[in-house]
């Protein structure tokens, strides 16, 4: 993503200083642009479970930097078990999406698994280079199955624009596409999943606009989505979170794509709480309903989408709302009584019949046990 003229990733090692990973404060959009230094494995998990960086494929990146550092941490004769200790409570910062443990695995699968029978006889030097090299290959996959994932969605992007186009010739209105929560650029290390499709179409020339959920009580789609459609310069109107059903009643979407946290191989889809009533909504509108994600988000061995662990955060997320004041200051204010609970869960699940198809970095396919490993058949057989 580019700002200011400049090309980001959300997460990369220090130019000048490979022992420092670097960041996008997230905390700080949409009205501050800031890049943090973490220079420590307590450093990542902070970040990690405070927010400064979210999302599935991000967190995913972090978590294995993370381990890098815990390498460079670790003790030359405590080296494995210095390194699975910080993993552990790498993968505890956040229960939701699979990303994160599936790149401490990845990490720790070279450094003291069966991976690594061959490293063993490495010096801890050594394995801390293999941990480097390993964050930053982790880190490039992803960046690189979020471009795909953007080819393959711009196909079905196009495909109802030129629907539209032949039903009412050049004056066809954009193709109109809700989105909840972030799943863009911001979420992962580049590109993003659901919002990749919407870049690729927007820049192949496709007339597109995005009805952008405001996704309390974190406003991701307020804060985060609607930055970086300012920044590529696609066209995007905020809605509250409840708009979406009469949106769609009234023929104003003509398809609805979010990211995932986790998918099971039957294809439910945990993601950002409020998706399932958005799926339900669009079930009903008959509006295609696609989730697109990176191999890494699927729990291959999972099938029932209830399985999945849902994290309940703080209550103060709900209780509270935070933004710029007229004055320009950043405020955080309180919109229920004093004596008010709250209950705050991150995620729900939508159960794959209500999904028209997974987006994917290897293609699209059904959402069904049938369709992911028609794409995944390396995992057919891990399950009985
Ligand atoms: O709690 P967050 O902001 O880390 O939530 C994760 C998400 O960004 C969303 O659920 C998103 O739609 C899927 S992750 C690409």
């Amino acid at each position: 993503m580019n700002i200011n003229g400049r090309h980001y990733r959300t997460i990369w090692l220090k130019e000048d200083d490979k022992r420092v990973v670097q960041i996008i404060n997230q905390l700080a959009l949409p009205h501050r642009f800031e890049i943090l230094d973490l220079r420590a494995v307590a450093d990542v998990q902070r970040a990690i479970k405070d927010m400064y960086v979210r999302g599935a494929g991000l967190i995913g990146a972090a978590a294995a930097f993370g381990v890098y550092l815990a390498a460079l941490e670790a003790g030359d004769n405590s080296f494995e078990q210095d390194v699975l200790q910080a993993a552990a409570a790498l993968k505890a910062t956040r229960p939701t999406a699979s990303n994160l443990a599936w790149a401490a695995n990845r990490m720790l699968a070279r450094l003291t698994g069966c991976e690594a029978r061959g490293a063993r006889n490495l010096t801890a030097a050594e394995k801390r280079d293999v941990a480097r090299r390993t964050a930053q290959a982790i880190a490039d996959q992803d960046a690189e199955w979020c471009k795909q994932i953007g080819a393959r969605g711009l196909n079905l992007i196009k495909a109802v624009a030129e629907r539209k186009k032949a039903r009412s010739g050049a004056s066809a209105p954009p193709v109109h596409i809700l989105t909840h929560c972030n799943a863009g650029w911001l979420a992962f290390v580049d590109y993003g999943s659901a919002l990749s499709s919407v870049y690729a179409a927007f820049d192949a020339g496709i007339d597109v606009h995005v009805w952008v959920d405001e996704t309390r009580p974190r406003n991701q789609g307020a804060n985060l989505t609607a930055w970086e459609l300012c920044r590529h310069g696609v066209p995007h109107d905020l809605i509250p979170d409840n708009a979406g059903g009469h949106l769609m009643q009234r023929g104003l979407v003509d398809m609805v794509i979010t990211g995932a946290d986790r998918a099971t191989r039957c294809g439910d889809v945990a993601n950002k709480i409020g998706t399932y009533l958005k799926a339900v909504a669009a079930q009903e509108n008959n509006v295609p309903f696609y989730v697109a994600l990176p191999s890494s988000t699927f729990d291959f061995a999972m099938r029932d989408g209830m399985e999945i662990p849902i994290e309940e955060r703080d209550a103060s997320e709900a209780r509270f709302v935070s933004g710029k004041t007229a004055a320009g200051d950043i405020e955080t204010v309180q919109i229920c009584p004093d004596e008010t609970p709250a209950r705050n869960w991150g995620f729900d699940v939508t159960p794959a019949r209500y999904i028209r198809g997974f987006i994917t970095e290897r293609g699209v396919c059904d959402a069904s046990e049938k369709g992911v490993l028609s794409l995944y058949p390396e995992y057919a057989g891990i399950l009985p």
